[in-house]
């Protein structure tokens, strides 16, 4: 079955029962600005959701556009698209359970009126219950009344069974309907049901929110005024199993378009499975490209503008791997995409028409800074750091977070290019701390443009470097007290507490403990800036900077300085940071313990509060 009679199948099917085909709404949401795209086809219909009159009447059907990006390096595998379309039937305060269930069974197994699927290779989810909501012994029983039998019915708990689009609006508990892709699974026990998904024998198709409850600051705080139904099927989804494929990369969605780019001469001759992979995202990112600007979304720096760019480029770069005519075929696979969709979404051609501009602008723009960062990028090579690998605490060459972010600045280059090019060399990303530059300049530039101040923004990384300031703090604090011969031996930072390893022959007292601490936040209250500054080795050295027993140092390096002048330096140490701006930002400093590490090594662990 050809997706498009899948689509037209299901909005006929409950057109007939009393549904009003509504068409998309846009991917860019008009009611929320706490969300970028619509990722579910709920969000635009959260206000009829909660009660509002929708003018077309209380039950409607719709193809909904959605952009999820969440991971990105998920993008190539079976299941995972940036842009997808969710086929919906709804309830706004109309019927219940009893229609849900019967319609969504007869839909995908009636021959005449819907997609004739096997219903022996059905399976069926349900809510097993928690303090929010009962169990829904009400669908076990009623997907039983159609014909399911109660074995193949699996009661799971809020993690696959409660669905909500965030920490705030409608919600409820939800069953979902599965299907047996190989035709060989048969009866299954719950712990073989949940296995057979994982191994993507077992797919889920469709799922029934029986949304009655609402959420607000990510807690179900009461049911909603009226009862509703909210269904989801993916089309893309869909139409891999109707079709009998492992993914709908192979399917007609993406036939004519994937045709375009195979003939292409592989550049880098990578593994087979690189190759696809590359194709894969080619495909997903274009097509969520063009969605994208048929919305009306620009590639710039922040928000969905940035998404989109980085979409883009990330697609050329995967592109430039596999093609060499690759801005000719980007041409070619938007046309396939207008051909193929545009009379569902005349936007598209809109888009056409203006000659593709948006999209081929950024792409020219693009190719114009690449020659110029790989140039960058061949310093940055030859300034290599020693760096300390986030969470893992090992040892490597990296590209400092801060020289991601400047490529990306002043050149554009996507982190998966600068990634891309490090792999080749042996070297690292300090993506985490490219991703808290990221989101400090994007938090800055909505500040700046909207004049709006969101706050609550405190995250992982926040907390992390938060807690990496005070790492210096804390050694310049021992070495204060107890002399410069208190060298660091190790260190590692968590989101919640710092680790420091130090050259020290007995244990710290009590006393001395309150010592260091109130030495930490006398500091911290003096507001000190925290400064980074470039500078050849020697030069570093002459300073007397801090540095790691044992490593080796390039010629230039990183040295970051706490103190409010030259002369008052509290701190200095080789260091690829990120950190704080001021000392101010970090808090209350307190020790939560001492102990012995090794041989004339102390560890200490502290916390800020
Ligand atoms: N909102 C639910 C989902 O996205 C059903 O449409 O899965």
């Amino acid at each position: 079955m050809h997706s498009e009679e899948i689509r037209k199948k299901f909005l006929a099917f409950f057109e007939k029962r009393g549904h009003k085909v509504v068409p998309s709404a846009s991917l860019i949401p008009e009611n929320d600005p706490s969300v970028l795209f619509n990722t579910a086809g709920m969000q635009p219909l959260v206000p009829y959701l909660l009660g509002q009159k929708h003018p077309l009447g209380n039950r409607i059907v719709n193809v909904q556009k959605c952009v999820r990006t969440g991971d990105l390096d998920d993008i190539g595998d079976n299941r995972h698209f940036s842009f997808f379309e969710m086929m919906g039937n709804w309830s706004l305060g109309d019927y219940f359970k009893e229609e849900a269930i019967k319609w969504s069974y007869e839909f995908l197994t009636s021959k005449e009126e819907g997609l004739g699927l096997d219903p022996t290779r059905l399976y069926i989810t349900v809510f097993a219950g928690d303090e929010n909501a009962p169990e829904d012994i009400e669908s076990r029983a009623l997907w039983q009344s159609v014909g399911v039998s109660n074995e193949r019915i699996y009661s799971l708990g809020a993690d696959d069974n409660w669905w909500s689009p965030g920490d705030n609006g409608p919600c409820g508990p939800c069953s979902e309907m599965f299907y047996d892709v190989t035709g060989t699974v048969g009866e299954l026990s719950k712990e073989q049901f949940v296995e057979a998904v994982k191994k993507e024998d077992v797919i889920e198709i469709w799922n029934d929110v029986f949304m009655e409850y609402e959420k607000k600051d990510g807690k179900v705080v009461g049911k909603l005024a009226q009862k509703n139904v909210d269904t989801g099927a993916g089309l893309e989804r869909m139409t891999a199993v109707l079709q009998g494929k492992k993914t709908a990369y192979e399917t007609d969605i993406f036939k004519e378009a994937l045709e375009k780019i195979k003939n292409d001469r592989p550049k880098i001759l990578g593994s087979e499975e690189q190759i696809i992979k590359a194709e894969r995202i080619v495909l997903d990112h274009f097509r969520t490209v063009l969605f994208l600007a048929a919305d009306g979304v620009v590639p710039s720096n922040k928000g969905a503008g940035y998404i989109m760019r980085r979409l883009l480029r990330r697609g050329i770069v995967y592109f430039r791997k596999i093609s060499f005519v690759y801005l000719e075929h980007y041409a070619q696979l938007l046309d396939v995409c207008v051909g193929f969709y545009g009379n569902i979404y005349p936007e598209l051609k809109a888009v056409k028409e203006n000659g593709y501009k948006i999209i081929f602008d950024e792409i020219n723009q693009f190719q114009n800074s690449l020659e110029n960062g790989l140039k960058e990028f061949e310093k940055l090579e030859k300034r290599r750091f020693w760096g300390i690998n986030g969470a893992e605490g090992e040892k490597m060459m990296i590209i400092l977070g801060q020289d991601a972010f400047d490529l990306w600045q002043t050149y554009g280059f996507p982190i998966e290019l600068t990634i891309e090019l490090a792999t080749e060399r042996n070297m690292k990303v300090d993506v985490p701390t490219f991703d808290f530059l990221m989101k400090q300049h994007q938090e800055k530039s909505r500040t700046a443009s909207s004049g709006m101040f969101k706050g609550g923004l405190a995250n992982t990384n926040e907390k992390t470097v938060r807690l990496h300031t005070a790492h210096h703090l804390l050694l310049a604090a021992l070495q204060e007290k107890f002399g410069k011969q208190v060298k660091q031996r190790g260190s590692n930072i968590t989101e919640e507490r710092l680790r420091m390893d130090f050259v020290f022959d007995r244990k710290i007292t009590d006393e001395e403990k309150k010592e260091l601490e109130a030495q930490v936040n006398t500091w911290i209250n003096e507001a000190h800036p925290v400064v980074r500054r470039e500078m050849p080795l020697a030069e570093a050295e002459k300073l007397g900077a801090e540095m790691e027993f044992g490593a080796k140092y390039p010629d230039m390096v990183s040295v970051y300085m706490i103190g409010k002048s030259d002369d008052k330096i509290l701190s200095k140490e080789f260091c690829g940071g990120p950190h704080v701006t001021n000392t101010k930002e970090l808090g209350h400093f307190k020790i939560q313990k001492e102990e012995a590490s090794s041989q004339g090594v102390r560890r200490i662990k502290a916390v800020l509060e």
